[in-house]
């Protein structure tokens, strides 16, 4: 494939950072680099707490662990995501409660949780898709005035703002992806981001397979021992080492991001006006993370036709999410077709464009795409 889908990029000093854990002499988790990374993303965000993780699935298994999700509890949740967006609560018993999305941004569809609110429903979690906030201020009045508590999956929304306010930032916890398709990534990882001060603590030890070994590393208990259930969900430094060689080159690459996006928006807008083909919405009370770029085709055997018509040409084009509703998984909890009509309607038809930091864009040759 010329153009594959993604592809890791190195854009700072990744690879002497990593030299450089080894030669602290510290590769376990929570070294030097973890904290760097940690202290960044409090600082850049204005977060509580930030403890890196092994993933976004595991940061998502963190909250429902420190919610104390129970079996029968009810999550309302989008079906067009990934699956560890639901897996984690339901991991701990909980019952998904599918909630459609928008049809423009994709992102869930506030106007209807409040009809899925029971007595049994102990969070909301919401995906900002693509990394463009979904409505917060909606959402975190609907979820105080019920006092349920928001999780942010913001695996693709690193950097975006809501209303001026970083995503991240609105729920009690948000939680982070940096896999390989991120922004930033080091390969595997995640970050759990916590903006209730009363769960720091507990989350600490979660992490560390249930112990109160981070208060005995800061030197606040001469012995750690096991208190309470966890796992272990911390990173190697090495990991966070290469992490932090991109963090701190956020600018230059949410830059490369952007131009990338902003290239692909221009040159497809008169092509996707003339065969019936959407472009990403990005309301402007939103600043997005640049983290996608996709197209909604007029139908699925158009989206089948066009993702060949691509691969043929070198450029390597994938769908996206099934309707979690309709899998194996979700026909369980009673999903069924016509559950979230517009989820299952989009999801036949987006298709997502190759973007990654270093993808040679200016060169792209955008005849491919009007041969179609
Ligand atoms: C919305 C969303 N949440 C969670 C995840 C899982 O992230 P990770 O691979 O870091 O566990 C993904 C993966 O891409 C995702 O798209």
């Amino acid at each position: 494939m010329n153009i594959p889908f993604n592809k890791p990029s190195i854009i700072g000093r990744e690879l002497e950072y990593i030299q450089q854990a080894i030669k602290n002499w510290h590769i376990s988790g929570d070294g030097t680099f973890t904290h760097k990374c940690n202290l960044f993303l409090e600082k850049e965000l204005g977060v509580k707490k930030t403890l890196l993780t092994t993933s976004c699935t595991h940061a998502l298994e963190m909250s429902a662990i420190l919610l104390d999700i129970k079996p029968g509890d009810e999550v309302i949740v989008p079906s067009f995501t990934f699956v560890s967006t639901i897996n984690a609560f339901v991991m701990k018993g909980a019952i998904p409660v599918f909630v459609d999305i928008h049809p423009d941004t994709l992102n869930l569809n506030e106007r209807l949780i409040e009809e899925k609110i029971t007595g049994k429903t102990k969070a909301i979690i919401v995906v900002h898709y693509a990394g463009t906030g979904c409505e917060m201020n909606k959402i975190m009045n609907i979820a105080n005035s019920h006092d349920i508590p928001v999780i942010e999956d913001n695996a693709h929304g690193l950097f975006g703002k809501y209303k001026g306010r970083f995503l991240g930032t609105f729920g009690t916890f948000a939680t982070q992806s940096f896999h390989e398709t991120k922004n930033f990534s080091c390969g595997e990882g995640g970050a759990l981001l916590i903006n209730d001060e009363k769960y720091i603590e507990r989350a600490e030890i979660i992490r560390e397979k249930g112990t109160d070994r981070s208060k005995y590393f800061r030197g606040e208990v001469d012995k750690y021992t096991w208190v309470d259930v966890g796992s272990s969900y911390l990173p190697s430094d090495l990991l966070a080492a290469f992490l932090y060689g991109q963090l701190e080159k956020r600018d230059l690459i949410q830059k490369k991001r952007k131009h990338i996006w902003d290239i692909y928006y221009k040159n497809l807008n008169i092509w996707a006006k003339d065969n019936g083909v959407q472009l990403p919405t990005v309301p402007d009370h939103c600043e997005q993370s640049y983290h996608m770029f996709y197209l909604i085709m007029p139908n699925p055997e158009k989206r089948t036709a066009f993702i060949q018509h691509l691969q043929k040409r070198g450029i390597n084009a994938v769908f996206h999410y099934l309707p979690l509703h309709l899998s194996k998984m979700g026909e369980k909890f009673g999903g069924a077709k016509g559950d979230c009509p517009v989820t299952e309607n989009i999801s036949d038809r987006l298709v997502r464009l190759p973007f990654y930091n270093d993808l040679d864009i200016v060169n792209m040759d955008f005849n491919h795409f009007y041969d179609f």
